[in-house]
C-alpha cells in the first residue's frame, strides 16, 4: 500500500523530474567557476540531469560551450520576449523551476526549444572557430557552387552541432523515469522544432578576391544566422504553439491537436499540453508574476501596449530624467570627449 508519506514524495518526484532537462541552464550563472578537465568536475554543480553526466564525462571539452549556451539561452529568452506579460525572467532560478516552466506549459515548449536550438548553434560555431579539438569547419555543402563562387571558408559545423547537441539536450527525454511519455514527447518534439529553425536559418556567406576588390573570384561558405533571429522565429512558433493531447492513433499513443482536427502535429510547430495562467495577476499555482509596475508602451499596438501588457487595469505615467553622453568630439590623437545632456522621458507602467 503506497502511505500518504509515500505520495507526497511520489509527487515531489515528478514534480522535480519535469525538467530535468533544462537544469543546466543553472550553469549560466556558476558553470564557469568550474575548469571542466576532470571528470569529477560533471557532478560539482547540480545543473546537469543523470543522463547528461555520461556525456559530460566522455566530451568534457563541450562544456565550455554548454556553460555559454546557458547564458545566451537565458539572455536571448529575456531578450526576445522582454515585451510580453511572460518576459522569461523565471529562468533565472534554474534549476528550481516555478510551474510556468516545470509544467508542460506554452512557455516550456519556448524555453526547451530555444535551449535546444543554442546548443546546438554554440557547438557549431565553436567547431568553426577553433576552440574543440573534436570537430573543425564543416565540410563543403552537397549542393554545387555557382558559376561565380567556389565553396571555401570556414562554414558553421551545424552537422556536429546538431548531432552533439541532440545527444545532450535529449538524454534525459529518453529515460522513461523523468516525467510521463506524453511530456517527454511533448519536449523531444519541441527540441527537434529549435533546432530545425536553426537549420533553415543557415545563410551563404561570401568573401570577395580579385584584382582590388573586383570581386571576379567569390569564395562562400555556409553561415549560422544570429541567435537573435533564430529566437524571433521561435517567438512566432510560440505564439501560434498548438495545444496538444497524447492518444491512441491505431495502435501507438502519440500526440495530437488537442482541437477536432485530425492531423499530425507538424514538424514546424511548437506543441503544448497544459494551458497557462494570461500571467495578468499574481499567482502562485500557475507561476504568474502578474504585469503590475511592468513598463508598457502607449503608442505601440504589439504584445508590448499598454493595452495588451496592463490587462485593462490601464496605466501611471511617469516622467524619468536621462543623463547621457552627447555631443562627442574626437581631438587628435587619441581621445574623446563628450558633454553631459540631460532629457526627460515619459514612461508608463501598469496599474
Ligand atoms: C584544469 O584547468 C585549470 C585551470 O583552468 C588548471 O589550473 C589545472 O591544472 C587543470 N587540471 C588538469 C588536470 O589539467
Ligand atoms: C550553482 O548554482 C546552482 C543554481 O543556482 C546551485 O544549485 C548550486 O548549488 C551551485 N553550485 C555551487 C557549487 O555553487
Ligand atoms: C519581467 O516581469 C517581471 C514580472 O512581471 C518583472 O518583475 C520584471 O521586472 C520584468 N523584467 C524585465 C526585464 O522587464
Ligand atoms: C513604442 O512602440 C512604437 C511603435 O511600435 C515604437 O516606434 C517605439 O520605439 C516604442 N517605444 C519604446 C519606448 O519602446
Amino acid at each position: 500500500m503506497i502511505s500518504y508519506k509515500n505520495l507526497f514524495l511520489l509527487a515531489f518526484i515528478v514534480n522535480t523530474k519535469c525538467c530535468a532537462a533544462i537544469y543546466w541552464l543553472g550553469l549560466a550563472a556558476n558553470g564557469s567557476s568550474v575548469g571542466w578537465n576532470q571528470t569529477h568536475h560533471c557532478r560539482l554543480l547540480d545543473g546537469l540531469a543523470p543522463d547528461q553526466l555520461q556525456l559530460c564525462r566522455r566530451n568534457l571539452e563541450l562544456m565550455h560551450s554548454i556553460v555559454q549556451a546557458a547564458k545566451l539561452t537565458k539572455s536571448t529568452c529575456q531578450k526576445t520576449l522582454g515585451d510580453m506579460r511572460w518576459n522569461c525572467s523565471s529562468v533565472e532560478k534554474a534549476p528550481r523551476f516555478t510551474p510556468d516552466l516545470a509544467k508542460g506549459t506554452r512557455e516550456s515548449a519556448f524555453v526547451f526549444s530555444l535551449a535546444a536550438a543554442v546548443v546546438s548553434h554554440t557547438i557549431a560555431r565553436a567547431c568553426s572557430s577553433g576552440e574543440l579539438p573534436s570537430c573543425s569547419c564543416a565540410t563543403a555543402p552537397a549542393e554545387q557552387a555557382g558559376p561565380d563562387f567556389r565553396w571555401g571558408g570556414c562554414g558553421d559545423n551545424l552537422h556536429y552541432g546538431i548531432q552533439m547537441g541532440s545527444a545532450f539536450s535529449d538524454a534525459p527525454m529518453r529515460n522513461s523515469r523523468s516525467g510521463s511519455q506524453a511530456f517527454r514527447l511533448m519536449h523531444l518534439h519541441n527540441n527537434a522544432v529549435g533546432r530545425q529553425a536553426l537549420i533553415d536559418a543557415q545563410e551563404t556567406k561570401c568573401k570577395c578576391h580579385g584584382v582590388s576588390g573586383s570581386c571576379s573570384v567569390k569564395t562562400c561558405w555556409k553561415g549560422l544566422r544570429n541567435i537573435n533571429q533564430i529566437g524571433m522565429d521561435i517567438k512566432s512558433k510560440y505564439l501560434s504553439a498548438t495545444r496538444v493531447i497524447h492518444r491512441h492513433v491505431g495502435t501507438r499513443k502519440q500526440l495530437v491537436p488537442k482541437e477536432l482536427d485530425v492531423r499530425p502535429v507538424r514538424e514546424t510547430e511548437l506543441v503544448y499540453l497544459v494551458s497557462s495562467s494570461d500571467y495578468c495577476a499574481p499567482n502562485e499555482k500557475y507561476g504568474s508574476l502578474g504585469t503590475q509596475d511592468r513598463q508598457c508602451n502607449k503608442t505601440s499596438s504589439e504584445s508590448g501596449s499598454c493595452n495588451l501588457m496592463c490587462c485593462g487595469r490601464g496605466y501611471n505615467t511617469y516622467n524619468e530624467r536621462i543623463v547621457e553622453r552627447c555631443q562627442c568630439k574626437y581631438h587628435w590623437c587619441c581621445y574623446v570627449t563628450c558633454k553631459r545632456c540631460e532629457r526627460t522621458v515619459k514612461r508608463y507602467v501598469c496599474k
